[in-house]
């Protein structure tokens, strides 16, 4: 049954994208497929059910019995769902939540925010390849970074290594603190996310986009009030509207002044990634200066009119 539901229910998400690519018949004959082989089963099940009683009338074995027999091949079903369950508790474990004593960092911790990345390399499960490839570079207190790069170029990865989301190879180092040394939790709650928006809530109907934003204002709200030294945002703006937009900018401006940024507008550092790699770190004004730089090339792409404004506004924020 579960390939029929799961079928169904990602079709209707992405019916939108269904229709605009005129895929309703394959998407169609997939369901029918889906379906017949539900059917098959079931209808096997039914008859060797059914079959399996008619047997046992046959040898006058009726009423409790066959009762009995019926329940012993349904427990056995069930069993499948205990033996799935047991197999989540072999899983191995994430690291110590909290610090052991003598690791524990300070509670003030991090005091500047200086994050130093060493050979930093990342992947997803222990024996696929790798996304980040021995990143080397420092964010200084109260700078703010912007990391710039294709879609799938390892970004949002960037951020899973901060949080220790992932398995991780080389150092970050927060304050002079080796992340990997500290509690998780520890860690985690000193740095403040605003994350990238699920892309699928793009093309969901409106509802779920405002649960998008909620879930947005709600991260930031937290943000604020607990006044982290870090903050980071992964496309913080990219799927909300004009005015919650605006609200975003406004109050990560009057709130976050102190602090550190991997962050949108006024930027004072570019990092550049491609398929996990550091190709480029500077200000934006020196890097669109290279004529064969990997940035310039990103920012002439986006149109003749868009690159001249972008030239300017670096050119801009470099002279303040
Ligand atoms: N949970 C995951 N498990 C396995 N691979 C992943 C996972 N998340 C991302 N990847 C892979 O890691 C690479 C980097 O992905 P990442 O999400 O960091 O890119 P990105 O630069 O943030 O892209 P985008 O601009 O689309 O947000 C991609 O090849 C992606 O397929
Ligand atoms: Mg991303």
């Amino acid at each position: 049954r579960s390939p029929v539901f799961s079928h169904l229910n990602a079709t209707v998400l992405g019916l939108a994208t269904v229709r605009s690519f005129g895929a309703e018949c394959l998407l169609g004959a997939e369901f029918d497929r889906h379906q017949d082989l539900h059917s098959a089963a079931w209808y096997l099940f039914i008859s060797c059910s059914r079959a399996f009683g008619y047997f046992l009338d046959s040898i006058s074995l009726t009423g409790i019995f066959q009762w009995g027999m019926r329940q012993s091949a349904e427990m056995e079903n069930q069993m499948t769902s205990v033996e799935r369950v047991i197999e989540y508790t072999k899983l191995p474990n994430e690291p110590a939540l909290r610090s052991s004593p003598d690791k524990k960092p300070p509670a003030n911790w991090p005091p500047e925010g200086f994050i130093h990345f060493d050979d930093l390399s990342l992947k997803y499960t222990p024996d696929g390849n790798y996304v980040l490839h021995k990143l080397q570079l420092e964010v200084l207190p109260q700078e703010k970074i912007g990391i710039v790069g294709r879609t799938g170029a390892g970004k949002s990865s960037i951020i899973q290594a901060l949080f220790r989301l992932a398995y991780l190879e080389g150092t970050i180092s927060i304050d002079g603190i080796d992340v990997s040394t500290i509690g998780l939790h520890d860690l985690r709650e000193k740095i403040s996310i605003i994350p990238q928006l699920l892309r699928a809530l793009q093309n969901v109907e409106l509802q779920s986009e405002d649960e998008g934003t909620e879930r947005q204002l709600v991260c930031l709200a937290r943000a604020i009030v607990h006044n982290d030294r870090i903050l980071v945002l992964d496309e913080a703006t990219a799927n909300v509207d004009a005015q919650t937009d605006a609200l975003i900018q406004t109050a990560i401006r009057v709130h976050f002044e102190h602090l550190e940024r991997l962050s949108i507008g006024n930027i004072l550092q570019i990092l550049v990634l491609d398929a996990g790699r550091l190709m480029e770190y500077d200000h934006p004004h020196i890097l669109l200066q290279n004529k064969k730089g990997y940035f310039r090339r990103m920012v002439g792409e986006t149109g003749t009119t868009m690159a001249r404004g972008l030239h300017k506004l670096a050119a801009q924020n470099c002279s303040k």
